[in-house]
């Protein structure tokens, strides 16, 4: 694998690992951390009878008011301004007018463009009570998230990260979808390399300081298989299982790790209030 000073790289994606300075982590921390505030800002919205196209709104004025851009509207012909995936959608639900009902749980996903660079996160919300099993899979899909956050370091490797997160998701009888991963991102929304959830240690590229991407595991109830729907972006399990996501965009520093979308306000995972 070839790594490059980003600060001097071309700006698309040559298939070279970029090494940010602190400047783009600086950069990062900013964009991160409104991403993260947009979240926040959803999770007393996430209510029974409010529609994924009313809460893609918020987030749509929510990045004018902050004066940053919502970077999924025009990106590869995507409208919206977040993702909502619910129940066993996977990812890329688009949101539109049908309307959250008691019990379900959905994905939102944001990614907002902060002075050239991208912060780009994901959390589940449940809406009202949720069932004990959708519950127990947040809480196996966040840990995933977490213990793949916790391989990262020096020296370690994307295998490891994929390591941590399948062999916990399995011993809890969950399933990791193969068919989507996390990105280098930073002035580029999705860069190299790809962050897989699933794999062996040692494998795949080496980490240093200076890389960015987001890890974002898909873990499934049932079986890790999913199909497209017709309208080209909508992934679904195939099982029609439940499936649940949370992402976070890291730098590898010289010590280890830093989350740049951790919520200020400590609301990382449901229940956000009880
Ligand atoms: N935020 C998504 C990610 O984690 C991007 C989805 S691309 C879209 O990579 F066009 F579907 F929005
Ligand atoms: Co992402
Ligand atoms: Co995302």
């Amino acid at each position: 694998m070839t790594y490059v000073d980003a600060s001097i790289a071309p700006m698309r994606n040559t298939g070279k690992v970029k090494l940010h300075d602190e400047a783009a982590f600086a950069g990062m921390r900013k964009a991160g951390r409104i991403a993260a505030e947009a979240l926040d800002m959803l999770v007393p919205k996430v209510v029974p009878g409010v529609t994924t196209e009313e809460l893609d709104r918020l987030v749509f004025n929510f990045a004018l008011d902050h004066g940053v851009l919502p970077a999924l509207v025009d990106y590869r012909g995507y409208t919206k301004s977040t993702c909502t995936s619910i129940n066993h959608v996977v990812c890329h639900g688009i949101p539109d007018d049908k309307r959250l009902r008691e019990g379900d749980i959905v994905n939102i996903d944001v990614t907002l463009l902060v002075d050239g660079w991208h912060g780009d996160t994901s959390r589940m919300y449940g809406v009202g009570e949720i069932p004990r099993k959708a519950e127990r899979l947040l809480d196996i899909t966040h840990e995933s998230l977490m213990r793949g956050i916790a391989a990262v370091r020096p020296g370690a490797t994307t295998g490891d990260i994929g390591h941590a997160i399948q062999t916990f998701a399995e011993a809890e009888r969950c399933s990791v979808v193969r068919d989507f991963c996390g990105h280098g991102i930073g002035r580029l929304i999705h860069d190299a390399p790809n962050i897989l959830h699933y794999g062996k240690r040692g494998e795949g590229i080496e980490l240093k300081p200076g890389m960015i991407f987001t890890i974002e595991p898909m873990i499934n109830l049932g079986r890790p298989h999913v199909k497209i729907l017709s309208d080209g972006w909508t992934a679904v399990t195939r099982d029609r299982s439940l499936s649940a996501q949370f992402e976070h965009s890291v730098g590898v520093t010289e010590t280890g790790v830093e989350v740049f979308t951790f919520s200020p306000l400590g609301l990382h995972k449901p229940p956000y209030a009880r």
